[in-house]
């Protein structure tokens, strides 16, 4: 919404949210405040908030001023109930529905932003059809539903904002197709907007997250076959992906994928597919998961077996606690299945991220049953990357953090335990270095 502001001076858009807390942080002028991290967000909020980027809680006169309202509420994977565990659990994109059904007034188009299930329309049309009925006698109360699914990765969500690969847009009111699109391309050339039909757009981006997250354990289970052959998957990776049918992005062997939208759309894919009666095609897409938790634990494995087949009571520096780079976004991150597994251990963590807070950390922490008071291993937080690593017998990289490549080596075998271990997941530290100043090294997918 803030790059839509930002590039249609003549739109006025308003974010509304139930919690207030987040908006008056949204709307705070400490923008070290702002509730998201993402490089250039900033900026773009300082230039145009109170122009025309508004934050507010006042649902009800916004949406009935509103011409098009974006749902863009969570869909978790639901942990209770029919389908838990793999299915989204759609009861905020429903109340939100219903929201908008009370308070729109006119022609009100209504855009799924959020990653839905294929056929999630049919749900949002009825109940907006329903309150459409009810209102018959008073006013011209109607709908259009859109689905606009959004491909923005984090970290580089402006940049892929300002220049998508494309923008996709479902439906088949024609208008209302024109009007949104004629929103996107106050900046983006006409052929970039694809329009579909509404299920098409729908299962487009659940495929496309469901092929990216393939890629990623494709090149991952081949790691592990790497390490046992001799091989480099950095080298593998460049040669399979110099095939331009193939193509070289996302073909970086990693510890697993995170983030809240692999997980949560392959599972919700496989839930569709199973119940459609599709076993063989939910099987096919369920090993994705099936390989990204494996990678998790195989590197936890090789922490342990490398460090004597014990971490009791050993003190291993945790570099990266955010899924990816650039982002203080967790959810989901290979750090926390990693650090839960050398918790278990009895390992005794030291964490460092330069963007993640121990807030953060704690509260996931304190959520996990898996780590308790009777856990015989413990974390504590860091703030100086050099203070995670002092005595400690481990580093273990976890996110690519820039920082990372440019650790003094010299120093940490200075400070660190012997004999010492790095475990680089992401393949960013500088190996030769590292041997040379006389600590082990493993890195993911590394066979030499
Ligand atoms: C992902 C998709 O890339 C976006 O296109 C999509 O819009 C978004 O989900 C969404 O559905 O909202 P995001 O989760 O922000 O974006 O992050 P990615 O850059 O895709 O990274 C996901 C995970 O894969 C990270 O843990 C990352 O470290 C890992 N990864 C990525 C690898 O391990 N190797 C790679 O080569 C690429």
């Amino acid at each position: 919404m803030a790059v839509i502001a930002e590039k249609c001076s003549d739109i006025k858009v308003t974010v509304l949210d139930i919690d207030e807390n987040k908006i008056s942080l949204w709307n705070s002028n400490d923008l070290s405040l702002l509730p998201v991290y993402e490089p250039g967000l900033k900026e773009i909020i300082c230039k145009v908030r109170n122009l025309n980027l508004f934050f507010s809680t006042d649902i009800e006169n916004v949406i009935a001023e509103s011409d098009v309202v974006f749902i863009s509420v969570n869909t978790p994977t639901k942990t209770k109930g029919l389908g838990a565990g793999y299915a989204s659990d759609l009861k905020w994109v429903e109340s939100s529905t219903r929201t908008v059904a009370k308070f729109a007034k006119e022609h009100t188009i209504v855009v799924e932003k959020s990653t839905l299930p294929v056929r999630t329309a049919e749900l949002i049309k009825k109940i907006l059809e329903e309150s459409d009925l009810a209102n018959i006698d008073n006013n011209k109360k109607s709908f259009s539903v859109l689905s606009n699914p959004e491909f923005l990765a984090e970290g580089t969500a402006i940049e892929d904002l300002r220049k998508p690969d494309r923008v996709l847009i479902g439906g088949e009111d024609q208008k209302a197709l024109n009007i949104l699109s004629s929103i996107y391309e106050n900046w983006i050339p006409k052929e970039k907007v694809l329009k579909t039909n509404l299920w098409s757009s729908e299962l487009s981006k659940l495929t496309a997250n469901a092929f990216l997250a393939q890629r990623i354990s494709s090149v991952n289970s081949i790691s592990a076959l790497c390490e046992s052959t001799g091989a480099d998957i950095n080298e593998v990776a460049m040669a399979v992906g110099l095939d331009k049918r193939i193509g070289d992005k996302f073909l970086k062997a990693g510890p697993g994928f995170g983030g809240s939208c692999f997980q949560k759309d392959i599972l919700n894919l496989v839930y569709i597919c199973r119940s459609y009666g599709l076993d063989e095609v939910a099987d096919y897409w369920e090993s994705v998961v099936k390989i990204n938790n494996w990678q998790r634990r195989r590197i936890s494995s090789k922490v342990v077996e490398n460090l004597f087949g014990t971490v009791t009571g050993k003190k291993i520096a945790i570099l990266g606690f955010s899924f990816k780079a650039n982002t203080n976004d967790t959810r989901e991150s290979s750090s926390i299945f990693i650090s839960q597994d050398l918790i278990e251990n009895g390992a005794i963590l030291s964490i460092h991220d330069p963007k993640v807070s121990e807030k953060q950390i704690k509260n996931i922490m304190q959520n996990n049953p898996l780590i308790t008071e009777f856990s015989e291993g413990s974390w504590e937080y860091q703030t100086n990357m050099y203070n995670a690593i002092e005595s400690s017998d481990a580093i273990i990289v976890l996110t690519e953090w820039e920082e990372y490549s440019k650790i003094d080596w010299q120093e940490c075998y200075k400070i660190m335990r012997k004999p010492a271990w790095v475990f680089d997941t992401r393949n960013i530290v500088n190996k030769v270095k590292i041997l040379k100043e006389g600590i082990n090294y493993w890195g993911v997918g590394d066979g030499n």
